[in-house]
């Protein structure tokens, strides 16, 4: 699978930028009550390089939802596998996704949320694929913006595989 994949991002690039977005987060959260909202599984490196970046003191929490069938085309729906173990009534919340592509699972996840009645309710990406939107979601924090690439790595995925490479790279089937 490896032989496959063109390097985009760099570990130094990605390391740089999430300072960036950390010390943005940091200023715009100040004195607030936050939660930063985990979209498993692909989430799991950059929140946790995210969260280490942001100088507050806020609560983490998981959702877990499917939107691919596993192989590279998105299937359009949606489906809860993992709930938050916390409210967000009253509070503000900061939905931390990995990739930003049709913008399906986001507009769903967004209107459930906001159902809950945070105080507000913002999003914030490590890659946003804007050519690929087929719902459009407001997307507050963005890593980097990229062309329409299939990429993988740090937590980015194959089928499941490649989610630990320390790198983000375009995957030529
Ligand atoms: P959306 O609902 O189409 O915006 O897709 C969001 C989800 O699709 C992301 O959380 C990823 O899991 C997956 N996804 C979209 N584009 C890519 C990609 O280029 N590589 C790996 N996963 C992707
Ligand atoms: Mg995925």
């Amino acid at each position: 699978m490896r032989e496959r994949i063109t390097p985009l991002f760099s570990e130094a690039q990605i390391r740089a930028r999430i300072l960036e977005l950390g010390s943005q987060l940091t200023q715009d959260y100040a004195g607030k009550d936050l939660v930063v909202i985990g979209l498993l599984n692909g989430v799991f490196p950059f929140i946790a390089d995210l969260v280490r970046a942001m100088e507050l003191d806020f609560d983490v929490s998981f959702m877990q939802v499917t939107s691919y069938g596993g192989g590279m085309h998105s299937t359009g729906e949606v489906h809860i596998l993992k709930d938050l173990d916390l409210s967000i009534q009253g509070r503000h919340a900061l939905v931390v996704e990995d990739i930003v592509d049709t913008g399906l699972t986001l507009f769903k996840v967004g209107n459930l949320l906001k159902d809950r009645e945070p105080q507000s309710l913002k999003i914030c990406t490590l890659l946003d694929k804007p050519s690929r939107r087929k719902v459009q979601v407001p997307v507050d924090y963005v890593g980097f913006t990229i062309e329409d690439h299939f990429v993988v790595g740090y937590g980015l995925d194959l089928e499941g595989k490649l989610r630990n490479l320390p790198y983000v790279g375009v995957y030529h089937p």
